[in-house]
Protein backbone atom coordinates (compact mmCIF):
# COMPACT_ATOMS: atom_id res chain seq x y z
CA UNK A 1 0.00 0.00 0.00
CA UNK A 2 1.03 3.30 -0.96
CA UNK A 3 1.54 5.94 1.43
CA UNK A 4 1.29 10.00 0.76
CA UNK A 5 4.81 10.35 0.04
CA UNK A 6 4.91 7.77 -2.42
CA UNK A 7 3.47 7.37 -5.84
CA UNK A 8 0.61 3.99 -6.30
CA UNK A 9 4.38 2.47 -7.70
CA UNK A 10 5.77 3.01 -4.44
CA UNK A 11 8.64 5.17 -5.54
CA UNK A 12 9.05 9.17 -3.92
CA UNK A 13 7.83 11.41 -6.04
CA UNK A 14 10.04 14.21 -7.26
CA UNK A 15 7.67 16.74 -8.93
CA UNK A 16 11.84 18.10 -10.41
CA UNK A 17 11.21 14.52 -12.38
CA UNK A 18 8.02 16.30 -14.31
CA UNK A 19 9.69 19.81 -15.24
CA UNK A 20 8.54 21.75 -12.15
CA UNK A 21 10.95 24.44 -11.25
CA UNK A 22 12.50 23.98 -8.19
CA UNK A 23 15.78 26.44 -7.61
CA UNK A 24 14.57 30.39 -7.44
CA UNK A 25 18.60 31.53 -6.80
CA UNK A 26 17.88 34.19 -8.69
CA UNK A 27 14.85 34.59 -10.83
CA UNK A 28 11.56 35.45 -9.83
CA UNK A 29 9.49 33.05 -8.10
CA UNK A 30 5.50 33.36 -6.95
CA UNK A 31 6.19 35.35 -3.92
CA UNK A 32 8.23 37.72 -5.46
CA UNK A 33 6.04 38.32 -8.48
CA UNK A 34 2.94 38.58 -5.63
CA UNK A 35 5.21 40.52 -3.39
CA UNK A 36 4.01 38.11 -0.86
CA UNK A 37 6.55 39.13 1.95
CA UNK A 38 4.69 42.62 1.98
CA UNK A 39 0.97 41.29 1.65
CA UNK A 40 1.49 38.42 4.16
CA UNK A 41 2.75 40.36 7.40
CA UNK A 42 0.17 43.20 6.66
CA UNK A 43 -2.10 41.50 9.08
CA UNK A 44 -1.35 43.36 12.38
CA UNK A 45 -3.95 42.63 15.15
CA UNK A 46 -4.44 45.33 17.58
CA UNK A 47 -5.61 42.97 20.04
CA UNK A 48 -4.66 39.50 21.42
CA UNK A 49 -8.07 37.91 20.61
CA UNK A 50 -8.89 34.89 18.23
CA UNK A 51 -11.41 36.87 15.92
CA UNK A 52 -9.36 40.02 15.12
CA UNK A 53 -7.48 38.29 12.01
CA UNK A 54 -10.78 37.51 10.25
CA UNK A 55 -12.04 41.12 10.79
CA UNK A 56 -8.28 42.10 9.09
CA UNK A 57 -8.84 39.49 6.50
CA UNK A 58 -12.07 40.54 5.30
CA UNK A 59 -11.63 44.09 5.24
CA UNK A 60 -8.11 43.65 3.33
CA UNK A 61 -9.69 41.21 1.09
CA UNK A 62 -12.60 43.85 0.04
CA UNK A 63 -10.03 46.76 -0.32
CA UNK A 64 -8.42 44.73 -2.72
CA UNK A 65 -11.55 43.40 -4.89
CA UNK A 66 -12.36 47.53 -4.96
CA UNK A 67 -9.00 47.95 -6.18
CA UNK A 68 -9.62 45.75 -9.16
CA UNK A 69 -13.09 47.47 -9.39
CA UNK A 70 -11.70 50.86 -9.68
CA UNK A 71 -9.18 49.58 -12.31
CA UNK A 72 -11.95 48.31 -14.50
CA UNK A 73 -14.44 51.04 -14.07
CA UNK A 74 -12.04 53.74 -15.09
CA UNK A 75 -10.97 51.54 -18.25
CA UNK A 76 -14.54 51.19 -18.88
CA UNK A 77 -15.34 54.61 -18.99
CA UNK A 78 -12.52 55.50 -21.15
CA UNK A 79 -13.41 52.87 -23.02
CA UNK A 80 -17.01 54.19 -23.59
CA UNK A 81 -15.91 58.08 -24.00
CA UNK A 82 -14.09 56.81 -26.92
CA UNK A 83 -17.34 55.21 -28.49
CA UNK A 84 -15.92 51.49 -27.58
CA UNK A 85 -19.10 50.00 -25.78
CA UNK A 86 -18.35 46.44 -26.39
CA UNK A 87 -14.85 46.60 -24.69
CA UNK A 88 -16.53 48.97 -22.06
CA UNK A 89 -19.26 46.32 -21.41
CA UNK A 90 -16.92 42.94 -21.06
CA UNK A 91 -15.17 45.25 -18.25
CA UNK A 92 -18.65 46.47 -16.69
CA UNK A 93 -19.71 42.93 -16.42
CA UNK A 94 -16.45 42.00 -14.82
CA UNK A 95 -17.19 44.43 -11.94
CA UNK A 96 -20.33 43.05 -11.58
CA UNK A 97 -19.05 40.00 -10.83
CA UNK A 98 -16.52 41.28 -8.15
CA UNK A 99 -19.16 42.87 -6.43
CA UNK A 100 -20.93 39.64 -6.13
CA UNK A 101 -17.79 37.92 -4.90
CA UNK A 102 -17.83 40.38 -2.06
CA UNK A 103 -21.24 39.70 -1.56
CA UNK A 104 -20.63 35.96 -1.01
CA UNK A 105 -17.44 37.13 1.51
CA UNK A 106 -20.17 38.63 4.09
CA UNK A 107 -20.81 34.81 4.77
CA UNK A 108 -17.23 34.12 6.15
CA UNK A 109 -17.56 37.22 8.27
CA UNK A 110 -20.96 36.24 9.66
CA UNK A 111 -19.22 33.13 11.58
CA UNK A 112 -18.22 36.06 13.77
CA UNK A 113 -21.06 36.31 16.60
CA UNK A 114 -21.14 39.82 18.66
CA UNK A 115 -19.60 38.60 21.73
CA UNK A 116 -16.03 37.98 19.17
CA UNK A 117 -16.71 41.34 17.72
CA UNK A 118 -16.92 43.31 21.07
CA UNK A 119 -13.94 41.75 21.92
CA UNK A 120 -11.43 43.52 19.92
CA UNK A 121 -13.78 46.26 18.84
CA UNK A 122 -12.50 48.98 21.35
CA UNK A 123 -8.71 48.34 19.62
CA UNK A 124 -10.25 49.97 16.27
CA UNK A 125 -10.71 53.61 17.81
CA UNK A 126 -12.81 55.26 15.76
CA UNK A 127 -11.71 53.57 12.11
CA UNK A 128 -14.28 52.34 10.48
CA UNK A 129 -14.87 51.45 6.55
CA UNK A 130 -16.93 54.84 6.73
CA UNK A 131 -13.05 56.32 6.16
CA UNK A 132 -12.30 53.59 3.00
CA UNK A 133 -10.78 56.05 0.07
CA UNK A 134 -11.58 53.31 -2.54
CA UNK A 135 -14.95 52.83 -1.77
CA UNK A 136 -15.97 57.02 -1.58
CA UNK A 137 -13.86 56.39 -5.01
CA UNK A 138 -15.96 54.34 -6.65
CA UNK A 139 -19.43 55.81 -5.15
CA UNK A 140 -17.47 59.12 -6.91
CA UNK A 141 -17.02 57.16 -10.02
CA UNK A 142 -20.36 56.24 -10.79
CA UNK A 143 -21.90 59.14 -9.62
CA UNK A 144 -22.70 58.95 -6.12
CA UNK A 145 -20.71 62.26 -5.19
CA UNK A 146 -21.09 63.98 -2.20
CA UNK A 147 -18.47 66.49 -0.99
CA UNK A 148 -18.78 66.29 2.48
CA UNK A 149 -17.32 62.64 2.32
CA UNK A 150 -13.82 64.16 1.45
CA UNK A 151 -13.77 65.84 5.13
CA UNK A 152 -11.90 62.24 6.78
CA UNK A 153 -9.45 62.19 4.36
CA UNK A 154 -8.51 65.88 5.26
CA UNK A 155 -4.96 65.03 6.82
CA UNK A 156 -4.12 62.88 3.91
CA UNK A 157 -3.54 65.03 0.90
CA UNK A 158 -3.13 62.79 -1.33
CA UNK A 159 -6.32 60.88 -1.20
CA UNK A 160 -7.60 64.99 -1.01
CA UNK A 161 -6.17 65.20 -3.98
CA UNK A 162 -7.56 61.91 -5.82
CA UNK A 163 -10.83 62.28 -4.47
CA UNK A 164 -11.16 65.50 -5.81
CA UNK A 165 -9.63 64.61 -9.08
CA UNK A 166 -12.30 62.47 -9.65
CA UNK A 167 -14.93 65.43 -8.87
CA UNK A 168 -13.71 66.97 -11.74
CA UNK A 169 -13.98 64.24 -14.13
CA UNK A 170 -17.92 62.97 -15.56
CA UNK A 171 -18.94 60.38 -13.55
CA UNK A 172 -19.76 56.32 -15.17
CA UNK A 173 -23.27 57.44 -15.23
CA UNK A 174 -21.91 61.33 -16.75
CA UNK A 175 -20.57 59.53 -20.06
CA UNK A 176 -23.70 56.83 -20.48
CA UNK A 177 -26.28 60.38 -20.47
CA UNK A 178 -23.62 61.39 -23.26
CA UNK A 179 -24.20 58.51 -25.20
CA UNK A 180 -27.97 58.47 -24.54
CA UNK A 181 -27.80 62.45 -26.20
CA UNK A 182 -26.14 61.46 -29.19
CA UNK A 183 -29.54 60.05 -29.73
CA UNK A 184 -32.18 61.83 -27.89
CA UNK A 185 -31.21 65.71 -27.02
CA UNK A 186 -30.89 66.28 -23.28
CA UNK A 187 -30.91 69.30 -21.41
CA UNK A 188 -27.99 71.08 -20.91
CA UNK A 189 -28.76 70.98 -17.35
CA UNK A 190 -27.87 67.30 -17.52
CA UNK A 191 -24.90 67.36 -19.95
CA UNK A 192 -23.51 70.43 -18.71
CA UNK A 193 -24.22 70.44 -14.78
CA UNK A 194 -21.78 70.95 -12.44
CA UNK A 195 -19.62 67.51 -12.15
CA UNK A 196 -18.43 67.58 -8.99
CA UNK A 197 -22.18 67.66 -7.29
CA UNK A 198 -24.70 64.50 -6.70
CA UNK A 199 -26.38 63.51 -10.27
CA UNK A 200 -30.40 64.61 -10.05
CA UNK A 201 -32.77 62.78 -11.22
CA UNK A 202 -33.69 64.18 -14.59
CA UNK A 203 -37.46 63.68 -16.39
CA UNK A 204 -36.10 63.75 -19.88
CA UNK A 205 -33.14 61.28 -19.33
CA UNK A 206 -36.45 58.92 -18.17
CA UNK A 207 -37.96 60.05 -21.31
CA UNK A 208 -34.76 59.06 -23.69
CA UNK A 209 -34.07 56.04 -21.52
CA UNK A 210 -37.70 54.96 -21.68
CA UNK A 211 -37.30 54.96 -25.85
CA UNK A 212 -34.03 53.12 -25.75
CA UNK A 213 -36.54 50.25 -23.71
CA UNK A 214 -39.35 50.57 -25.83
CA UNK A 215 -37.42 49.52 -29.07
CA UNK A 216 -34.03 47.59 -27.68
CA UNK A 217 -33.48 46.49 -31.51
CA UNK A 218 -33.13 50.16 -32.61
CA UNK A 219 -31.01 51.46 -29.96
CA UNK A 220 -29.46 47.84 -28.72
CA UNK A 221 -26.15 49.36 -27.84
CA UNK A 222 -27.69 51.84 -25.31
CA UNK A 223 -29.70 49.08 -24.32
CA UNK A 224 -26.98 47.27 -23.40
CA UNK A 225 -25.19 49.28 -21.45
CA UNK A 226 -28.40 50.34 -19.54
CA UNK A 227 -28.83 46.62 -18.64
CA UNK A 228 -25.00 46.38 -17.44
CA UNK A 229 -25.40 49.54 -15.31
CA UNK A 230 -28.72 47.89 -13.80
CA UNK A 231 -26.91 44.87 -13.42
CA UNK A 232 -24.28 46.46 -11.72
CA UNK A 233 -26.48 48.33 -9.35
CA UNK A 234 -28.16 45.51 -8.51
CA UNK A 235 -25.08 43.59 -7.11
CA UNK A 236 -23.76 46.79 -5.47
CA UNK A 237 -27.81 47.22 -3.71
CA UNK A 238 -26.75 43.34 -2.34
CA UNK A 239 -23.47 44.49 -1.02
CA UNK A 240 -25.01 47.37 1.15
CA UNK A 241 -28.33 45.19 1.93
CA UNK A 242 -25.51 42.05 3.29
CA UNK A 243 -23.27 44.65 5.29
CA UNK A 244 -26.14 46.44 6.88
CA UNK A 245 -27.29 43.17 8.00
CA UNK A 246 -24.20 41.92 9.13
CA UNK A 247 -23.51 44.98 11.28
CA UNK A 248 -27.17 44.49 12.75
CA UNK A 249 -26.20 40.95 13.49
CA UNK A 250 -23.05 41.57 14.93
CA UNK A 251 -23.75 45.32 16.66
CA UNK A 252 -27.70 45.83 16.52
CA UNK A 253 -28.41 49.40 17.12
CA UNK A 254 -25.16 50.70 18.10
CA UNK A 255 -23.12 53.76 17.01
CA UNK A 256 -20.51 53.06 14.44
CA UNK A 257 -16.79 53.43 15.96
CA UNK A 258 -16.79 55.77 12.44
CA UNK A 259 -18.93 58.07 14.74
CA UNK A 260 -22.04 57.76 12.32
CA UNK A 261 -26.07 56.21 13.83
CA UNK A 262 -24.30 53.01 12.43
CA UNK A 263 -27.33 50.36 11.00
CA UNK A 264 -29.27 53.26 10.91
CA UNK A 265 -27.22 55.17 8.96
CA UNK A 266 -26.20 52.39 6.34
CA UNK A 267 -30.07 51.91 5.90
CA UNK A 268 -30.14 55.52 4.58
CA UNK A 269 -27.50 54.89 1.92
CA UNK A 270 -30.38 51.67 1.37
CA UNK A 271 -32.00 54.35 -0.18
CA UNK A 272 -29.27 55.66 -2.75
CA UNK A 273 -29.64 55.43 -6.59
CA UNK A 274 -26.71 55.30 -8.80
CA UNK A 275 -29.14 55.61 -11.90
CA UNK A 276 -32.11 56.66 -10.89
CA UNK A 277 -33.99 57.10 -14.29
CA UNK A 278 -32.81 53.35 -15.48
CA UNK A 279 -35.29 51.85 -12.48
CA UNK A 280 -37.73 54.68 -12.54
CA UNK A 281 -38.96 53.48 -16.30
CA UNK A 282 -39.77 50.30 -15.26
CA UNK A 283 -42.78 51.25 -13.65
CA UNK A 284 -43.70 53.51 -16.33
CA UNK A 285 -42.81 51.10 -19.16
C1 LIG B 1 -18.60 43.14 11.75
C2 LIG B 1 -18.22 43.79 10.68
C3 LIG B 1 -18.59 45.21 10.37
C4 LIG B 1 -19.21 46.12 11.16
C5 LIG B 1 -19.76 45.98 12.60
C6 LIG B 1 -19.31 47.33 10.37
C7 LIG B 1 -19.90 48.49 10.81
C8 LIG B 1 -20.06 49.63 10.06
C9 LIG B 1 -20.75 50.81 10.48
C10 LIG B 1 -21.50 50.95 11.80
C11 LIG B 1 -20.66 51.73 9.50
C12 LIG B 1 -21.22 53.15 9.50
C13 LIG B 1 -20.09 54.13 9.74
C14 LIG B 1 -19.63 54.16 11.18
O1 LIG B 1 -20.20 54.92 11.98
O2 LIG B 1 -18.69 53.40 11.52
C15 LIG B 1 -19.90 51.12 8.42
C16 LIG B 1 -19.59 51.73 7.24
C17 LIG B 1 -18.89 51.14 6.22
N1 LIG B 1 -18.32 49.88 6.26
FE1 LIG B 1 -18.58 48.48 7.66
N2 LIG B 1 -18.75 47.12 9.15
C18 LIG B 1 -18.29 45.84 9.11
C19 LIG B 1 -17.65 45.22 8.06
C20 LIG B 1 -17.25 45.85 6.91
C21 LIG B 1 -16.47 45.25 5.86
C22 LIG B 1 -15.96 43.81 5.83
C23 LIG B 1 -16.28 46.18 4.92
C24 LIG B 1 -15.48 45.99 3.67
C25 LIG B 1 -14.64 46.87 3.23
C26 LIG B 1 -16.94 47.39 5.36
C27 LIG B 1 -16.98 48.59 4.68
C28 LIG B 1 -17.70 49.69 5.06
C29 LIG B 1 -17.87 50.86 4.22
C30 LIG B 1 -17.32 51.06 2.83
C31 LIG B 1 -18.62 51.76 4.95
C32 LIG B 1 -19.12 53.13 4.47
C33 LIG B 1 -20.53 52.96 3.91
C34 LIG B 1 -21.17 54.27 3.46
O3 LIG B 1 -20.70 55.35 3.82
O4 LIG B 1 -22.16 54.17 2.72
N3 LIG B 1 -17.54 47.14 6.56
N4 LIG B 1 -19.55 49.85 8.79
Amino acid sequence: MSDSKTTPQGCPFNPADDGAQMDFDGRMSYGDYLSLDMLLTAQKPWSDTHDEMLFIIQHQTSELWMRLAIHELQAARARLIKGEARQAFKMLARVARIFEQLNSAWDVLRTMTPSDYTAFRDALGQSSGFQSHQYRLIEFMLGNRNKAMLKPHAHRPDLVALLEAELAQPSLYDVALRALHARFALPDTVINRDLSEAYQASEAVEAAWSEVYRAPEAHWELYELAEKLVDFEDYFRRWRFNHVTTVERVIGFKRGTGGTGGVNYLKRMLEVELFPELWHLRTTL
